[in-house]
């Protein structure tokens, strides 16, 4: 299953899924999904529709419980924390559908869920956010609701990075923007992950997800079929018909 190996002998990595499994009731969704990330990484979450990439996410994230296995970040479980201290544990999530506080304006969006970035000196300010994104300086007083696509999407992004995550986990953010737009994501995606962010990118355009993953997971029915880099990926167009449908 594994195609190409990133050992990296004694090096933990940040967020480790060991077995989890899942359920909505008494459907489940997952099946011992096994996965890493190590820092500075940039990871793809791939999988038809229904596959249980979000599910995954909402795992990691304490949105929703496990029924088996563990989450570890940075060597300790998360199985134990209530969702709000995950996403304060350095953990950042642009979920599926943006969901940006509607009745706040981008500024408020920016700071209601910012947090200062402990042990480091300096972490992403207000000003970082408008020049990653000057759309969003121009909309500041706009209200959330009041925003385009795009424009929610960055800053959705923006809020995440306000809470100064050492793993940003994207959900679908290209998901249902014009082209130029989503051009614009990709590029910030890029530049994030030049600064050494660890990403988890959940995405439909593979082509622009290949250029910026480093190692890709493939979900089949809640368990994963397949993992390798970006480059053992093209070698296998296979999978890519059979579990991606691209
Ligand atoms: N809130 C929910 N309640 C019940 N079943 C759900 C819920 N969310 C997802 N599922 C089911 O879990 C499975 C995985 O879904 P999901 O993780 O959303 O897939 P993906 O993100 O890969 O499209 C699907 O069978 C889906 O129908
Ligand atoms: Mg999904």
């Amino acid at each position: 299953m594994i195609e190409t190996g990133r050992a990296r002998r004694g090096v933990s990595p940040l967020l480790r899924l060991r077995g989890i499994e899942t359920a909505y009731g008494g459907s489940q969704a997952l099946f011992g999904v096994d996965l890493e990330i190590h820092a500075g990484e940039c990871v793809a979450l791939l999988g038809r529709n229904g596959m249980g990439k979000s599910t995954t996410v909402k795992s990691i994230m304490g949105l929703q419980r496990l029924c088996g296995g563990d989450v570890e970040w940075r060597g300790r479980s998360l199985r134990r924390l209530g969702a709000h201290r995950i996403a304060r544990s350095g953990l950042g999530l642009v979920p599926e559908g943006r969901r940006v506080f509607p009745s706040l304006s981008v500024r408020e969006n920016l700071i209601a869920t910012a947090r200062e970035a402990p042990g480091r000196a300096v972490g992403w300010s207000l000003d970082d956010i408008y020049g990653m994104f000057p759309r969003l300086r121009e909309r500041q007083r706009n209200l959330g609701c009041h925003l385009s696509g795009g424009e929610q999407q960055m800053l959705a992004i923006g809020r995440a990075l306000m809470t100064n995550p050492d793993l940003l986990i994207l959900d679908e953010a290209t998901e249902g923007l014009a082209p130029l737009v989503r051009g614009d994501i990709w590029r910030c995606i890029q530049s994030l992950k030049e600064r050494g962010l660890a990403l988890l990118v959940i995405d439909k355009n593979l082509g622009p997800l290949m250029r910026v993953a480093d190692h890709h997971y493939i979900l089949e029915k809640g368990s994963v079929v397949w993992q390798g880099s970006s480059e053992a990926l093209r070698a296998r167009p296979e999978l890519v018909r059979d579990h991606i449908g691209m």
